[in-house]
């Protein structure tokens, strides 16, 4: 949530500044704003999206080669002019961006104002700037006022500092929120996430937590909490800059959409040699010995990625028979779970900064428990913390809603529930060799079902004025639906629940009337039957169906208004073809309604508060 982005050197900062909070802005967009040092600190910020601060600027630009800017998703206090940051100290003399939650503002916040310290705004972020301008009041050092305001501060934090008496420099400090540092030469950058820079420069620092960077135009020097000077390696990006465009297509959505057959086979065939009749899984040091201790399995996440550890359950326990449980991260972590040195955790996330999800992480490794991660973002907090992660390699996804991170990190839970299972001797290599073969076909099989783009565009149209949808399914046919119901009502912001099939008359079958929108997932195919009975029944009360069903299956025509037919696969892989039309119905149907479909309303794609 949030994002922050800062820049010294000889070029003019704001439109570096603005640049790099356009690729922010999905971190959060209730309001914007910079601080460009022109002799001094001016601060511009404003409520609402990019747009209307780059109108600001417009009338009033700011001149200056050192700067800091923020895109916000409100925590504490509304989204208004006075509680966007940049926020500044009462004399205006030092400005800071913060992401992240300052749990213990209110008790700082009491004890400044007792000394006499005014406040302005709502948010805990305030609290942080005119802690360090109250310490700056003692020694007139930026950095030890830094680093005293951080021994008092508790929560997340990334910040950027700027200060007008020491204009040589930006102090950036990290916990538990994500922050990098940009390398150039004669001049320097820190950033939330590498989109933000990387038109300016390729080699980064990925700060640990409570470490603190100096950066001034021609050096970063990064120490920890007690100035002793870290060494760091730098960081190479190499990922494609195209990947942070949209290239021709209408919305980041619909071109991450189409990009899946490339990233589900970036995911899988590296993974797969066919000279090696093995799955090969490079960083994944977990040895079979521990695997086979491992007496329960945890698969926690957040959102969408929630939804592959689903998959992952069915999948896990069916083919190698090991009892797990898919959580959600924000309950798993509060309710005492039983872990020890025989569970394995597996925790999924797009952004790998998930504070939910990292925080689980954080209690199974405490506890003994061996944590896999499957990660997108290469360098996260997430993929730093778990013991071994398996990278999704999807590219950086910049639409807020996930697509391509999901697919791929369903191709992960596949290699990874086949390689347990084998390891524990439950799938032989004949098998083995069948499900590589299925395995090398998705890409393509990804490939047909989004040549029904088209289609299913007019399913969208036909169906954009659906007031309750109700997504349905068994077994991993349930899994898919709760991702197709997710989808709808994130973009298109219709009312969408997914149901077990089997659970619709135990309640929900009382919603249905006529005209209600059933989605019918019939892809699971041993339980086929059983859906459609569920489906028949609530046709029979009057609602429409729309059915995603594998090819060659006439008979659910003939009960469904419409059908998408998806390519048949090994029934393991099912899910991951079945949800693609989810999502082009979703996309289509948000663009119909006039929705801003890549920064939908009130969301943010890194959530890093809880
Ligand atoms: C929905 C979506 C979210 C994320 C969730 C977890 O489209 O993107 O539900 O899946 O916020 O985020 P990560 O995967 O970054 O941990």
């Amino acid at each position: 949530m949030c994002g922050i982005v800062g820049y010294i050197g000889d070029k003019e900062a704001a439109p570096i500044l603005i640049d790099g909070l356009k690729s922010l802005e999905y971190r959060g967009y209730d309001s914007a704003g910079v601080s460009i040092y022109d002799h001094k600190i001016k601060c511009v910020k404003t409520k609402g999206r990019l747009i209307n601060l780059e109108e600001r600027l417009n009338n009033n630009m700011l001149h200056g080669n050192l700067g800091i800017g923020h895109t916000r998703w409100a925590t504490h206090g509304e989204p208004s002019d006075i509680n966007s940051h940049p926020h500044m100290n009462s004399t205006n003399t030092i400005s800071l961006v913060h992401n992240g939650i300052i749990e213990n503002y209110m008790t700082i916040k009491e004890k400044l104002e007792s000394k006499g310290q005014k406040f302005v705004s709502e948010t805990d972020t305030e609290v942080a700037v005119q802690l360090i301008d109250y310490y700056y009041s003692k020694n007139h050092n930026l950095l030890d006022a830094v680093l005293k305001a951080m021994d008092k501060i508790e929560g997340s934090y990334a910040f950027g500092v700027i200060c007008n008496d020491e204009p040589d420099k930006i102090i950036a400090v990290r916990k538990d929120s994500p922050l990098i540092i940009g390398i150039g030469k004669g001049e320097n950058y820190i950033a939330s996430d590498i989109p933000a820079i990387l038109e300016h420069t390729r080699d980064v620092y990925l700060l640990e937590d409570k470490e603190i960077a100096i950066v001034t135009k021609d050096n970063v020097k990064i120490i920890d909490i007690d100035k002793n000077e870290v060494t760091k390696e730098i960081y190479n990006v190499t990922w494609d800059l195209k990947a942070a465009r949209k290239e021709g297509f209408d919305h980041f959505m619909l071109k991450e959409i189409f990009e899946q057959p490339r990233v589900v086979k970036d995911t899988l065939t590296p993974r797969l040699p066919l000279d090696v009749n093995d799955i090969v899984l490079d960083d994944i040091n977990m040895s079979k010995e521990v695997l086979e201790k491992i007496n329960k399995i945890y698969i926690v996440a957040c959102g969408t990625a929630s939804y592959t550890g689903l998959v992952g359950k069915y999948l896990i326990e069916r083919v190698a028979r090991i009892p797990v449980v898919a959580e959600v991260a924000s309950e798993f972590r509060y309710r005492e779970p039983i872990l020890d040195e025989n569970t394995l955790m597996i925790v999924v996330s797009q952004s790998g900064e998930t504070a939910d999800t990292l925080a689980a992480l954080r209690l199974a490794k405490k506890a003994g428990a061996y944590v896999i991660g499957i990660v997108n973002a290469v360098g996260s907090t997430i993929s730093r913390d778990a013991d071994d992660v398996l990278y999704t390699l999807a590219g950086p996804e910049i639409a807020v809603a996930s697509t391509k991170a999901y697919s791929a990190q369903l191709c992960a839970m596949y290699l990874l529930s086949i390689k347990i299972a084998m390891e524990l001797g439950k799938i032989s290599k004949d098998e083995f060799l069948e499900l590589r073969e299925e395995l090398y076909e998705l890409p393509d099989k990804v490939g047909t079902v989004l040549e029904q783009a088209d289609t299913i565009k007019e399913l969208a149209d036909k169906y954009i004025n659906s007031k309750n949808v109700f997504y349905i399914g068994r077994g991993l046919d349930y899994a898919v639906s709760m991702e197709g119901a997710l989808k709808l009502k994130e973009i298109a912001y219709l009312h969408a629940e997914p149901y077990a099939a089997g659970e619709l008359k135990h309640g929900p079958i009382a919603l249905i009337e006529d005209n209600s929108l059933l989605v019918g997932l019939t892809g699971h195919e041993e339980l086929f039957e059983k859906t459609v009975s569920n489906i028949k029944e609530v046709k029979a009360r009057g609602a429409k169906v729309l059915a995603i069903a594998l090819e060659g299956n006439d008979e659910i025509g003939k009960i469904a208004d419409d059908v998408i037919y998806v390519p048949r696969t090994h029934w393991m892989f099912t899910s991951l073809l079945e949800n693609i039309p989810q999502q082009i119905f979703a996309y289509y149907i948000s663009v119909g309604l006039g929705n801003d479909v890549d920064k939908p309303r009130n969301l943010a794609k890194s959530v890093t508060v809880e």
